[in-house]
């Protein structure tokens, strides 16, 4: 059965325009929303690959709902282009873009089976009978509720109920599939195991899924790419690796997990590498690329608490072995979060697999390979 729905999807999206390597599927371009006077979506441009897993990651109110909600056809940008497999569907109603929406609250029929529910969508545009009950079986079993066709949404569990919002969506084979917080009223064991199922299913489809979240380990752990919004901007875009370890701003940073932001001044820059005073002391790091940095621009060094390691205290300590004393600690289960004052200034310091690490108390050594210090210019 499974199969099946597989083979029909991916006819349905192949017969649309046949699949080239790294081709654009979705394109905004200069995309503006605004509701009363100020923007909710300001002027956003971006491209999502066809077949890829592409995430919207953003604090509440950035503007992620609303981006979505104008792919889909629900809203009407003020300004600016939405391309899907190269045609402009701005003018399109939402029932003809291909794109199929799983909403935020689920947004189930309450008074239908989940079997009416999944079929619904079919009913409305005309689909005979026999073919709409076909479909709508396959898509229970595609997405596990084969044997829950006759119950109603009341009588599913939370997990449940999110797959019968998916089914419905799959069952009328898009090209698209817009995902808005699927997971955000579930418990966190099962939002992280319904994270691997959503996953594997889109590599299953093969189809280009364009997912909303304000959660960071889900967007960097289930994406091909992801944009980063903020007040209803792109901050930025690209891999979870571009994002996570080399952000272009401190908001960014600080959005995608903790960090150590700390404040220093370009010293000299030599080709590829940038010398940056902070503190007393100096360190050269790599010079990010397309950044260009001259002496005396303030600039912050982005390290990751998990690239420091700590050491006993170092009787001689260099500028990448730096002098400190704990000031508190966190055991979090898979590892133990330190406070270290360095100069006056507190940074984090990540220890893996605490059962088995040396514990640390006062004075010891921050130990700071160069080569994991971004730079960041804003
Ligand atoms: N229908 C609407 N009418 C008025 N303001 C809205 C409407 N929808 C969203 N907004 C506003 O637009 C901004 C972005 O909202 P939204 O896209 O829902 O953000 P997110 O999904 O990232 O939480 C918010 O300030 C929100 O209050
Ligand atoms: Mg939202």
């Amino acid at each position: 059965m499974a199969r099946v729905l597989r083979n029909a999807l991916t006819a349905a999206v192949a017969s649309e325009t046949p699949t080239r390597p790294g081709e654009i599927h979705l394109r905004l371009d200069h995309v503006t929303k605004r509701f009363g006077e100020t923007p909710a979506v300001d002027d956003i441009s971006f491209e999502v690959p066809r077949g890829s897993f592409a995430t919207l990651l953003g604090p509440s109110g950035c503007g992620k709902t609303t981006t979505l909600r104008m792919i889909a056809g629900f809203y009407d940008p003020d300004k600016g282009d939405i391309v899907l497999g190269g045609r402009r569907i701005n003018d399109l109603p939402a029932h003809r873009r291909g794109a199929a929406m799983v909403f935020q609250d689920y947004a189930l029929f309450p008074h239908m089976s989940v079997e009416d529910n999944v079929g619904y969508g079919l009913r409305v545009s005309g689909v005979a009978k026999d073919e709409r009950d076909r479909r709508v079986r396959e898509t229970l079993e595609f997405v596990g509720l084969g044997a829950l066709g006759d119950r109603w949404p009341n009588q599913l569990s939370g997990g449940q109920q999110q797959r019968v919002a998916v089914g419905r969506a799959l069952v009328l084979e898009p090209q698209i599939l817009l995902l808005d917080e699927p997971l955000s009223n579930l418990d966190a064991k099962l939002r992280v195991q319904l994270r691997w199922e959503l996953r594997a299913l889109q590599q299953r489809l093969g189809m280009t899924f364009v997912y909303v979240t304000h959660d960071q380990d889900e967007a960097l752990s289930l994406s091909d790419w992801i944009a980063v919004m903020n007040a209803g901007k792109v901050e930025q875009a690209g891999t979870p690796w571009e994002i996570y370890y080399h952000p272009r701003t401190s908001f960014l940073a600080d959005f995608v997990g903790a960090v150590n932001l700390v404040p220093g001044t370009v010293r000299e820059v030599r080709g590829d590498e940038v010398v940056v005073a902070f503190g007393e002391r100096t360190v050269t790091v790599r010079r990010p690329s397309g950044l260009a940095l001259a002496a005396g621009r303030e600039v912050r060094l982005c390290v990751r608490p998990e690239a420091l390691a700590l050491r006993p205290p170092a009787a001689d300590p260099d500028g990448f072995r730096l002098p400190g004393i704990v000031a508190r600690r966190a055991f979090l289960g898979d590892l133990m979060r330190y406070w270290v004052t360095v100069d006056g200034r507190e940074w984090i310091v990540d220890q893996p697999d605490p059962g088995a690490a040396a514990d640390f108390d006062g004075p010891v050594t921050v130990a700071v390979k160069p080569e994991r210090i971004h730079v960041i210019a804003e």
